[in-house]
């Protein structure tokens, strides 16, 4: 409690005092109690936003916010329309105060949408992961980026076990069999497995994948989490994973591989020809983390070539992926637009740890300190 009053005294103090507009720490520092102009960028939901009063992830469910923020003087703006110098989105960019986006339907805030926003103050993903901001422009102009930490993690690595489950099993000709009218037991058969039994690699051990661990130890596999950090050893005993230093060496050993870390500029393009080449033939790959982490090409050869037998996942670069994007068309994919991490439970979850940090905001408050990737010029551990 003192430490959080002596946080808000220091931003008040640091608010008088730091008015120079070159300041790099001027537009970090939390709202006044005057109205502000806040931008919601989400997918627009149609004929489905009736259907669910809890579809609040949306345009037109607007996080459920529209009210509380009207009725105390703030203007709300939600709009799906974000490309381009004609959209929506950049109409507003020269005077909002807070950009809310999702990672399902993101706003791209590039360094020239940053430079442009004079009166911009804080990001707010409604989700996790905010790659989708350049940070280091927006360390760089002093703005505060944050996301709602833990809110779909559960979500992510529910869908994941499933992907997993449809690879191993070959599952989806089965399924294209039955939709065209056919019946032949031996085109799923012939590559059909057990997941008992396989060695699974997690790339990336956070707060999904560890998660994704814990729900695979009933299946009796052998499991391996690559990571910069070890997981607790208390934990680490409890699931029975082995910790793998070197990112290469663990490669050949997974039958699956899933990729749970951020989009850094460490993880861009990690796995491209060479380390793809690495992975056991055949290997099977989950990939919900961020399409950017894989080169496109490579994954597309490698699924043409046998080396990849199963890709999965809910992730492209870009967003929305663009008819002609060749993962569409390559074998053995079983890819979904970008889903898991947006289920009616996650959409409650994120939708009220967004509404959490407005009403800090709008208080001069601190956000609970998990949820801040760009902070007074720098970075989240995970994005550095
Ligand atoms: N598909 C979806 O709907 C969806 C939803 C939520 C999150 N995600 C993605 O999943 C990512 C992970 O989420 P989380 O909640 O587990 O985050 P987290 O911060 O809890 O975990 C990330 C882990 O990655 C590790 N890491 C970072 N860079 C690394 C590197 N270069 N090499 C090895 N390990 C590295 C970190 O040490 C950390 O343990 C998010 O950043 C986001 O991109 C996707």
């Amino acid at each position: 409690m003192a430490m959080k009053q002596a946080a808000t005294t220091a931003i008040r103090a640091l608010s008088s005092s730091l008015i120079s507009h070159s300041s790099p720490l001027v537009r970090q520092l939390h709202a006044s109690a005057e109205s502000k102009k806040i931008v919601g960028v989400f997918y627009k939901a149609n004929e489905y936003a009736a259907m669910n009063p809890n579809f609040v992830g949306c345009v037109e469910g607007a996080l459920g916010i529209r009210e509380w923020l009207e009725s105390q003087g703030h203007e709300y703006i939600v709009t799906d329309d974000k490309e381009g110098l004609d959209s929506e989105l950049e109409k507003h960019i020269p005077d909002l105060h807070v950009l809310i986006t999702t990672p399902f339907h993101p706003a791209y805030v590039t360094a020239e949408r940053i430079k442009k926003a004079k009166n911009l103050q804080l990001l707010l993903t409604a989700g996790i992961g905010s790659d989708h901001v350049d940070l280091n422009a927006a360390a760089a102009a002093g703005l505060t980026v944050a996301e709602v930490t833990g809110s779909n993690v559960v979500s992510v690595a529910e869908d994941e076990l499933m992907r997993i489950l449809i690879l191993v099993r070959n599952f989806l000709p089965g399924y294209h069999q039955v939709v065209n009218g056919e019946w032949n037991v031996a085109g799923i058969a012939h590559r059909a497995y057990d997941l008992e039994g396989k060695t699974i690699g997690t790339v990336g051990a956070g707060r999904i994948g560890k998660l994704l661990l814990q729900r695979l130890k009933p299946f009796n596999c052998n499991l391996l989490y690559h990571d910069r950090l070890k997981i607790d050893p208390e934990l680490e005993k409890q699931i029975g994973a082995q910790f793998e230093e070197d990112l290469d060496a663990m490669l050949p050993k997974c039958d699956v591989l899933v990729i749970n870390t951020p989009l850094t500029d460490k993880t861009r393009g990690l796995f491209n020809k060479e380390r793809i080449a690495k992975c056991k033939k055949g290997v099977l790959i989950v990939n919900n983390a961020r399409g950017a982490i894989m080169d496109t090409q490579a994954v597309v050869d490698a699924c043409n070539s046998g080396h990849i037998g199963g890709y999965s996942g809910d992730v492209w670069n870009p967003q929305p992926a663009p008819k002609d994007h060749p993962w569409r068309y390559m074998p053995n994919q079983a890819m979904t637009p970008h889903i898991s991490g947006t289920t009616i439970d996650a959409q409650l979850r994120y939708a009220a740890g967004i509404k959490d940090m407005l009403e800090r905001y709008f208080k001069g408050e601190e956000f609970p300190a998990q949820n801040y990737i760009v902070k007074e010029g720098q970075l989240a551990p995970q994005y550095r």
